[in-house]
């Protein structure tokens, strides 16, 4: 499995950018999506659980799958009794989960995967009958978001083509809407939460 975030992973908690737009991303997630304590949620590259922490105070368990073995372990880092992060270190599109959630978050992930509609069909299978997905990413941009694209396989997504996609998969009531916008030097970048249902 190839990690192209083993140097980030160490200094990714002090990026303002990251951490403030998880941040908005969570708050978003809850407004879309009624959470509750009987939940188990996946968040599809968990990373160091900038998300996911912040939602699993609401749920009964977040788990993280995410396929950089050095940002788990900053997760690990900061797993405690009261409030931790089961992980899962794989790539679950080669080599799906059998289990199945209540709902999938996901943060800034999307654009990192290349077969979108492999992805989409597996995460269906893992997911519970009237179970979410709730999936936050970069609106369609001109490649200037990161500094280096190694392994970004998407200048973010155009809502269109990823509706279709997802619908494509099984999923229902597909919404899709800014959630925020990245403000960088040179330029703003927006970014979307679909949410959508397995009925
Ligand atoms: C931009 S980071 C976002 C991390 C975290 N969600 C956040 O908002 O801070 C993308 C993460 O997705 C992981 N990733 C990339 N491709 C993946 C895949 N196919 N399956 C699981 N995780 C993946 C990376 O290792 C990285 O931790």
């Amino acid at each position: 499995m190839q990690d192209h975030f083993q140097h980030k992973a160490q200094n990714w908690d002090s990026g303002d950018i990251r951490v403030n737009g998880a941040k908005t991303i969570a708050t978003a997630i809850e407004k879309e999506i009624p959470l509750s304590k009987d939940m188990e949620i996946l968040d599809f590259g968990v990373g160091t659980g900038l998300l996911g922490f912040a939602i699993a105070p609401k749920v009964k368990q977040v788990y993280g799958v995410d396929t950089s073995a050095k940002m788990l372990e900053k997760l690990q880092e900061k797993n405690k009794p009261e409030l931790h992060i089961k992980t899962y270190h794989q790539d679950i599109i080669k080599e799906p989960l059998v289990q199945q959630f209540d709902g999938l978050l996901s943060s800034m992930t999307l654009h990192h995967v290349e077969d979108l509609n492999a992805f989409f069909k597996t995460i269906y299978s893992n997911i519970k009958k009237d179970g979410f997905i709730a999936i936050a990413d970069l609106e369609s941009e001109d490649g200037s978001f990161h500094s280096d694209n190694t392994g970004v396989h998407h200048f973010g997504f155009d809502a269109q083509n990823l509706g279709e996609i997802v619908q494509k998969s099984g999923f229902k009531d597909i919404k899709i809407q800014n959630i925020n916008t990245i403000s960088k030097a040179h330029r703003d970048f927006g970014v979307f939460l679909l949410t959508a249902y397995k009925n």
